[in-house]
């Protein structure tokens, strides 16, 4: 049977607490309308007990959140943190107490110094008092994965009597495996609905050992209703269960888990991006499904096996996640059959006796340059005269002729040189920066309707003499796009990567 699995966001409030990722209102306000976009169920906005602008950015989304987003604040079990949840989250068309206590002996002995019973006492009577000011309540038992089953069972029984209408098990410090875990949700679970069906059994899990996405897949698999994720993984240490990678697992394997999630997958990568971008906390390349090589293949057998055919090499496509098209990375490893692919692509064919010698050169330059882009290609075809060619049937690509950049803390100014064809044109801008300068003339002189999402530069090589990639993403007529190339001179590398970024949106046309 296939059941609704309802997916909370905590993203502006567990993975808030990173160090380094506070956002004012502003950012918030943009994050919490983009998780609403992507149709997440529940949203923890913040903990309104402690900060005055977490009480205010908890306010502010409650308002104007008018949807069916279930808006949630947390707070301790104690009234003062309820009537502050009460108090930001009013406002909200469908709010939620969230209420956290501790249920493991290490936190009810050495963190609360109290017994269990008068654990179990207070976490009923926050439950009573918070069900008097809003229908909805959920109950975290702090620190679940290490508390015992029976004491457990017997706080769930008390809370749920109190009113609770969500009984959340965290795995607050990583130390579950997803066997066990499974296991404990199950039995918890059966009990759960003996007792009242509608209350839901929750899950919230932490990545400190790796195995936050496996122990929450674990538990919906025994039976868990919700799932408490954040956007990217991130989160108090090692970071919470990732929404991406459970809700693609869940799409991937419907009738294992036996349900689905009502998430716009398609929004998937947009709220990526834009929360890593305002919490300035880049995502690892190879990060699952997110990361920027999650859909690049670079072996000469992927590439030549996806060429055949996608699906040989490729489970999710780029688009279910709204990602940029998946990209053929050239490399030293590349086959002939990639590079042809890549050759034809930008518009030339090679005459039979010419493919050795071509080919090497391009390994060659892959040696050095590790990645090869078709900017790269382009320049490497120049070298040969034309009869080599069988056929060049070119879109006439922007190609950089010289640039630049006079940096100075007044006013750094970029002058360009770009060519498509017979078509000159020069810019000279002044920008913040000497890269805000040198793409306000690139874009200038290529007059092209383009808004810049993403900019990043990092070395790929260790020395003086390293090497530098620049990746840009660019949004033009609703599509994304991205560029990237390789450079001893970073400010080259960053022009260049603009410009195959640009050349990427000709060619799709
Ligand atoms: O990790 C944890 O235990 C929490 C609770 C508040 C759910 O974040
Ligand atoms: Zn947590």
């Amino acid at each position: 049977m296939s059941r609704k699995i309802y997916v909370l966001d905590t993203t502006l409030r567990d993975g808030e607490q990173v160090p380094g990722a506070k956002l004012n209102l502003q950012e918030k306000m943009e994050v919490a309308k983009q998780l609403i976009r992507l149709n997440v169920d529940m949203m923890e906005v913040g903990f309104p007990s402690s900060s005055k602008g977490d009480f205010e950015a908890v306010k502010a989304i409650s308002k104007m959140a008018s949807g069916d987003t279930v808006i949630t604040a947390l707070g301790r079990a104690v009234r003062s943190d309820i009537d502050a949840i009460y108090e930001s989250l009013k406002e909200a068309h469908a709010p939620m107490i969230h209420i956290v206590l501790g249920s493991s002996g290490v936190h009810m002995e050495k963190k609360f110094k109290k017994t269990p019973e008068q654990i179990l006492e207070m976490g009923a009577e926050a439950v009573k008092y918070a069900k008097k000011l809003m229908p909805q309540v959920q109950y975290s038992l702090e620190d679940a994965s290490r508390s015992e089953l029976e004491y457990m069972w017997q706080t769930i029984e008390a809370v749920v009597k109190a009113g609770a209408t969500i009984i959340n098990i965290p795995d607050t410090v990583g130390f579950a495996v997803p066997e066990k875990f499974g296991s404990l949700i199950y039995q918890l679970n059966n009990r759960l609905k003996n007792l009242n069906p509608n209350v839901l059994l929750s899950v919230h899990c932490h990545n400190d050992t790796g195995l936050a996405t496996a122990n929450t897949l674990a538990a919906i698999r025994n039976g868990a209703d919700k799932v408490e994720c954040t956007i990217n993984g991130i989160g108090e240490r090692a970071g919470n269960t990732s929404l991406e990678e459970v809700v693609m697992g869940i799409k991937l394997h419907p009738e294992y888990y036996g349900g689905y999630t009502t998430i716009k997958t398609q929004e998937i990568y947009t709220t990526s991006r834009m929360v890593s971008a305002v919490m300035g906390l880049d995502v690892q390349v190879n990060k699952a499904i997110t990361g920027e090589n999650a859909f690049a293949h670079s072996s000469g057998i992927h590439q030549d096996g996806l060429l055949k055919s996608k699906d040989v090499y490729e489970i999710i496509e780029p688009q279910d996640i709204g990602a940029p098209p998946m990209e053929l990375v050239l490399t030293a490893r590349s086959g002939r059959h990639a590079f042809e692919h890549i050759l034809e692509k930008v518009g030339y064919q090679i005459n039979e006796e010419s493919k050795q010698k071509v080919y090497t050169d391009f390994l060659a330059m892959a040696d050095q340059k590790k990645e090869v882009y078709d900017y790269d290609i382009e320049n490497l075809m120049k070298q040969y005269p034309p009869e080599i060619l069988d056929k060049k049937e070119s879109t006439q690509l922007w190609e950089l002729v010289d640039f630049e950049v006079v940096y100075n803390n007044i006013s750094p100014t970029a002058t360009v040189k770009v060519r498509r064809g017979e078509n000159i044109s020069c810019e000279e801008k002044i920008g913040n920066g000497p890269i805000d300068a040198l793409y306000t003339a690139i874009i200038s002189a290529i007059v092209t309707p383009i808004t810049l999402l993403e900019y990043r530069i990092h070395n790929i090589s260790r020395g003086k003499e390293s090497l530098g990639k620049a990746s840009i993403q660019i949004l033009h007529e609703e599509k994304l796009y991205q560029g990237k190339a390789i450079e001893k001179d970073i400010i080259r590398a960053s022009a260049i990567a603009l410009i195959n970024a640009i050349n990427k949106t000709i060619q799709n046309k």
